[in-house]
C-alpha cells in the first residue's frame, strides 16, 4: 500500500502541509524543531489513531481550536481516502471514502503502517506496558477481531478495577464482580492467544532479521510472558486464576493478571536484552523488532504497510548501516526524516525530498 497524498492542518506545530503527490522513498529534512516529526506522527495518527501525546488536544496547534489529517491511499489496485479531524471536547471524527466512520475498529487498519523512532529504544529498554503497546498497535492493525476484543476487555476491566478501587469503603457485590471476571475471561484469553500467535511469528521473523543485520554473529528471540501459567484451554485457566486471586485482588484494589499485565521479553543469545545487551545491541534489536512488524503486517494482509523512519541511524556502524538501510530499499513506500539527508539521498537517489520549515513546506515538493 501506498499513501499517495497527505494533508495537515493545524496538527502540531504544523499550520497547513499540502503533499499532493507522494513517492515511493520520501526525505523529509529541516532543522531541529521544524515540524518533521510532526508530520511523520500526523501520518501514524491517521493510520493508527494512537499517539504519542498524552491528549488529542495535545495535537492541535497553538491557537488553533481542531486539527485535521486527510490522506489519499492507493490499496490493492483500489483508492480510498482517510480523514480524522479532532476539537476540544469531542472525540476524533473520521471518515472513509468520504463517509462517517462511527466506530474506530472499522477505520484502524485501512491505512497500516510501521512507525520507528529514536525513542523506540524504550521496546527493549521500558516498561512492560509500552511493549503491550506496541503489539496492541501492530495486530489491531491486521485484526479488527483483536482491537474488539482488546477494546472490550479494556473496558470491562476499567469497570472492574473501579468496583475494588473502591472496595475499602464497600465491600463489592460479589455476583458483579464474577460476571466482570467471566466477561475479562472470553476477552482476555482471546487477546493472549492472538498475541501469543503474534509473537511465535514475530521471534522468528525478529531473529532472522537480527542474524542478517549482526551478520550472523547474535541470535534473538521474542518470548511472550504471561502474568499466570497461561498453557492449555486458556479461558479455563484464567478464570481458575482470577477465581483464586479474588481476596487479594479485593484487598489489593486492582485487577493483578490479565493481558494488561503480560510482557513480551526481548532475548539475546537467550539472555533478556534490556539488562545484558550493549547500546549498539538494543539499537539493532529494535531494527531487527520493526523489520518483524514488518513481516507480520505483510504475512497476514499479504500488502505492505507504509514505513515511517524518525532518525533512526544513530549508534549503528557502518555495516549495520548499510544491512539495515538493504531492508529496506524493496519496500514500496518509506518515509525517512534525517539530520544526514545528504547520506540518505545517496542511498536512494530516486527519493522526492522535502524540506520543512517552521511547520511548512519550504520548498515545492522535488525529485532529486
Ligand atoms: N500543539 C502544538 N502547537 C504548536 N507547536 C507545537 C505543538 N506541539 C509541539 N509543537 C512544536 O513543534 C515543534 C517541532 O517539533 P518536531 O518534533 O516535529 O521537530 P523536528 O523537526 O522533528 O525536530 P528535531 O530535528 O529536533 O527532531 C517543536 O518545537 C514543538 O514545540
Ligand atoms: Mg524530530
Amino acid at each position: 500500500m501506498r499513501l499517495s497524498s497527505l494533508f495537515v492542518h493545524n496538527f502540531k506545530n504544523i499550520g497547513e502541509l499540502d503533499l499532493p503527490q507522494l513517492s515511493g522513498v520520501n526525505i523529509i529534512t529541516g532543522r531541529n524543531a521544524s515540524g518533521k516529526t510532526n508530520t511523520l506522527q500526523s501520518i501514524y495518527f491517521l493510520s493508527t489513531l494512537s499517539t504519542q501525546f498524552k491528549t488529542y488536544q495535545q495535537a492541535v496547534r497553538f491557537g488553533a481550536d481542531f486539527f485535521s489529517v486527510k490522506g489519499g491511499l492507493e490499496s490493492s489496485g483500489a483508492q480510498k481516502s482517510l480523514e480524522v479531524r479532532y476539537g476540544p471536547g469531542r472525540d476524533v471524527k473520521l471518515k472513509l471514502n468520504g463517509n462517517t466512520v462511527a466506530k474506530k475498529s472499522d477505520y484502524i487498519g485501512e491505512c497500516r503502517v510501521v512507525n520507528f523512532a529514536f525513542e523506540d529504544i524504550d521496546l527493549v529498554r521500558g516498561t512492560p506496558g509500552e511493549r503491550r503497546r506496541a503489539l496492541n498497535i501492530l495486530i489491531s492493525q491486521v485484526n479488527r477481531g483483536y482491537l474488539k476484543s482488546l477494546q472490550k476487555y479494556t473496558a470491562v476491566l476499567a469497570h472492574k478495577n473501579k468496583l475494588l478501587s473502591e472496595a475499602f469503603k464497600k465491600r463489592p457485590d460479589a455476583a458483579v464482580l464474577e460476571a466482570f471476571n467471566e466477561q475479562l475471561c472470553e476477552s482476555g484469553a482471546e487477546v493472549i492467544k492472538i498475541r501469543k500467535e503474534a509473537a511465535v511469528f514475530l521471534s522468528q521473523a525478529f531473529d532472522l532479521a537480527h542474524k542478517r543485520i549482526s551478520l550472523g554473529l547474535e541470535s534473538a528471540s521474542l518470548e511472550y510472558k504471561c502474568s499466570f501459567e497461561c498453557v492449555g484451554d486458556l479461558k479455563a485457566a484464567f478464570a481458575a486464576k482470577l477465581k483464586e486471586l479474588l481476596p487479594a485482588e479485593i484487598a489489593r484494589g486492582t485487577t493483578l493478571i490479565g493481558p494488561h499485565k503480560d510482557d513480551m521479553l526481548f532475548k539475546i543469545n537467550g539472555r533478556e536484552a534490556k539488562y545484558y545487551a550493549s547500546d549498539g545491541q538494543q539499537r539493532t534489536l529494535v531494527f531487527s523488532f520493526k523489520l518483524a512488524e514488518y513481516r507480520y503486517m505483510q504475512d497476514a494482509v499479504k500488502d505492505d504497510p507504509v514505513i515511517l523512519l524518525d532518525d533512526v541511524f544513530y549508534e549503528l556502524d557502518a555495516d549495520r548501516k548499510a544491512a539495515v538501510l538493504e531492508f529496506f530499499r524493496p519496500m514500496p513506500q518509506l518515509f525517512i526524516v534525517s539530520l544526514e539527508a545528504d547520506w540518505v539521498k545517496k542511498v536512494f537517489p530516486d527519493a522526492a525530498s522535502f524540506r520543512i520549515s517552521g511547520g511548512a513546506l519550504q520548498d515545492a515538493l522535488q525529485k532529486e
